[in-house]
């Protein structure tokens, strides 16, 4: 069993102690109303209260009107919140006496939206903003010191609604960072030029707050640990700000990546767990109140590494929460397999609140439903055959079984897993594979029993006689109707995936949808140096660094993408699509939109273009199609009219749909058997 000999020490934090080194660091969830806190929120929180979570950090919450940044934020702008903040307060610390509670103090200045806040923007100067799109006003000194007494309002606030601390939101290209940074601030008052005028918001913010709540009360600021944003700070300034900080009066520092405009993926699958620690050691090394490290950190154990090595003295886990508010319990009890691990996708959380949408999440369909989608007890043991092992027949397999029920999987394939064997081949998708894992260990736990290579039919559900038959038999893909599709040298996109197609030099990719783009990363980058390869061969000045990483990171095979709509990657959320997207263009694929494919031939692909002039790719040597998929449902239309079974359907076999809607509806109807 691994031992854990930092993560659940408590934590002193001023005169607060929190009684493990976990925390669950600020995330709009949408599920506020008109600004005040709702049941569904109060509810989510319950659960990681219950779940083991040291210190909880709600938001962020607008501060003045000026600040909000989305829809269904928390509002702490005016007192009239307060009664609600106080009874959630009251709510969790009842629920767990020794959980400490944090209100985000969050002011969005250019990252908010007119038609958000009903006028323009304000900022430190008039900088536009790639993420919001707009340009702001530049702040004059009245806006000044009325943002920063709304600031010391809402602390205050927070304090008489009971919160243990409140948390400054100076990360992430807000506006504490709007005035740090010399490439948003231009101003040329005190506010502007030096580091030490650039400070002088955050830094006065920091002590009227401080002269307004009790000298007890506890003050945390969220900083960047670096912005990733060219001739803006780096990690290399943030030091001298975090020493400021803390000489303000500051408490504790709570360290994460850059701002929302850079270039650098800070949250997606493809950034390496644990990754951006540095930028907490950074800190630590230079302060000596606690700090916190953050981003992609979503297991205990290497939280427990993280604070072993001494690079933080506590550790954000923000996704992995969402997925499993017990993992807490679960690392502290030893039962580490047992948790439901975050996989960077994004799309029930980000994605979802990019779209203005409440959070879900792919791998916990209670997500943001905590009170609604409780397990419910069985009335009646069932004999449950569940057909096929993606992630919608294993979904709905787990949450029967845990129900009671004996379930039965039947797989086709020599392995669980589905779609997900294909998805999480690309590079950077690594990830996914830890659904499969996580399956393999409930099968066993729930002592569901699993038939490999078993193909179905209509006698053999009769013959096993069920109560109920989960048909979850996937999709099939949908061949374009284009002369030449049925070729040699054409394959299915997943073929590739699967190893079952072969790679050439020049290729072309008809479909640029999620699996087209992934698709073409995989192709161009095919055969290149591995990671390992690259750390062996440079450790051991086999190969120059610099030729090594060429190998590493440049493009081996052409590939040309033609997609029939105008945009790429549809069905793409909004916080993968563009990463992909850039490496595309990184890796020199070429990207064409709005054409139509008019014939394949051994060795061209002739297409049209917008403007209906032809043009052919020559010596092409494979052509592959991602052009959709369909519903694989023809054992549901025999099955579903055998008389005294109970027939549902789930995942692709009911509609082609995401991963996420397919553990979701696994999960309902496992819950409802
Ligand atoms: C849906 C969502 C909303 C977020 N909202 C905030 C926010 O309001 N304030 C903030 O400081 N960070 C916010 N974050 C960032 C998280 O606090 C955290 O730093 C990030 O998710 C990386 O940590 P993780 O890999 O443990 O999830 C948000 C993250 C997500 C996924």
């Amino acid at each position: 069993m691994v031992k854990f000999f930092k993560l659940f020490k408590p934590l002193k934090i001023g005169g607060m102690t929190i009684p493990n080194r976990i925390v669950m660091p600020a995330m709009h969830l949408g599920l506020a109303k008109n600004g005040e806190i709702t049941k569904k929120l109060t509810e989510f929180y319950i659960e990681r209260a219950i779940g083991g979570v040291g210190f909880i950090i709600i938001g962020g919450c607008y501060v003045s009107l000026y600040g909000k940044g989305l829809p269904s934020m928390i509002a702490i702008d005016d007192d009239k919140y307060i009664p609600k903040l106080e009874e959630f307060t009251r709510t969790i610390h009842d629920m767990r006496e020794d959980v400490k509670v944090c209100a985000q103090l969050y002011h969005g200045g250019r990252y908010t939206f007119p038609q958000i806040i009903g006028t323009t923007p304000i900022s430190s100067s008039a900088t536009y903003s790639r993420f919001s799109k707009t340009t702001p006003r530049e702040m004059t000194i009245e806006d000044i010191k009325r943002e920063q007494q709304a600031y010391a309002d809402a602390a205050l606030r927070a304090q008489k609604a009971g919160f243990d601390a409140i948390e400054i939101c100076g990360s992430a290209g807000y506006l504490m960072d709007q005035f740090l940074s010399p490439i948003v601030n231009k101003r040329t008052d005190k506010y502007g030029g030096s580091l030490e005028n650039r400070m002088r918001f955050p830094i006065e913010t920091i002590e009227l707050i401080r002269s307004t709540v009790s000298d007890d009360f506890i003050v945390g600021m969220r900083m960047a640990g670096d912005d990733f944003i060219p001739n803006s700070l780096t990690y290399k300034d943030k030091p001298v700000i975090a020493k400021a900080y803390q000489k303000a009066g500051i408490d504790y520092l709570n360290v994460t990546g850059g701002w929302h405009e850079t270039k650098i993926p800070q949250l997606t699958m493809d950034v390496p767990e644990g990754c951006y620690t540095y930028l907490a050691e950074n800190i630590k090394n230079n302060v000596n109140i606690p700090v916190f490290a953050s981003n992609r950190i979503n297991d205990p154990v290497l939280a427990e590494q993280v604070l072993m090595a001494e690079q933080a003295d506590a550790i954000c886990m923000g996704r992995a929460l969402i997925a499993d508010p017990y993992l807490p319990q679960k690392a502290q009890k030893g039962d580490l397999h047992d948790i439901m691990h975050c996989v960077a996708c994004n799309q029930g959380c980000f994605d979802n609140v990019f779209r203005m949408m409440p959070v879900s999440c792919l791998r916990n369909a209670r997500a943001g439903n905590e009170a609604r989608t409780k397990l419910k007890e069985i009335t009646e043991k069932k004999k449950v055959m569940v057909i096929g092992a993606g992630p919608g027949g294993l979904e709905t397999a787990r949450v029967a079984a845990i129900r009671g029920h004996n379930v039965h999987i039947f797989e086709k394939d020599d392995k669980i897993g589905g779609l997900i064997n294909i998805i999480w081949r690309p590079p950077g998708r690594g990830e996914f594979k830890r659904m499969i894992e996580d399956y393999e260990y409930w099968i066993k736990k729930y002592n569901i029993k699993i038939h490999l290579e078993e193909e179905i039919d209509v006698n053999k559900v009769k013959e096993f006689n069920p109560d109920v038959v989960v048909i979850a038999t996937g999709s099939k893909p949908i061949k374009p109707p284009i002369p030449g599709i049925d070729g040699s040298n054409v394959y299915w996109a997943n073929e590739v995936f699967s190893g079952d197609a072969p790679i050439g030099k020049n290729n072309v990719i008809i479909g640029g949808g999620a699996t087209g783009i992934e698709l073409s990363i995989y192709i161009a980058k095919f055969g290149s140096l591995n990671l390992e390869a690259f750390d062996f061969l440079t450790f051991y000045r086999a190969l120059e660094v610099d030729d090594a990483l060429k190998m590493l990171h440049g493009s081996r095979n052409k590939v040309t993408v033609l997609e029939k709509l105008p945009k790429l990657g549809s069905a793409l959320g909004r916080t993968t699509k563009w990463v992909l997207l850039d490496k595309c263009n990184a890796l020199g694929v070429k990207l064409l939109t709005s054409v139509d494919v008019k014939e394949i031939t051994d060795d061209c692909v002739i297409y049209t273009d917008a403007n209906n002039n032809e043009h052919s790719i020559d010596n092409v040597d494979y052509v592959y199609y991602a052009t959709g998929v369909v519903s694989n449902d023809e054992l549901y239309k025999e099955v579903k009219n055998i008389e005294g079974i109970q027939v549902e359907k789930v995942g692709d076999a009911r509609k082609p749909e995401t991963v996420l809607e397919a553990v979701s509806r696994g999960y309902k109807v496992g819950n409802s058997i």
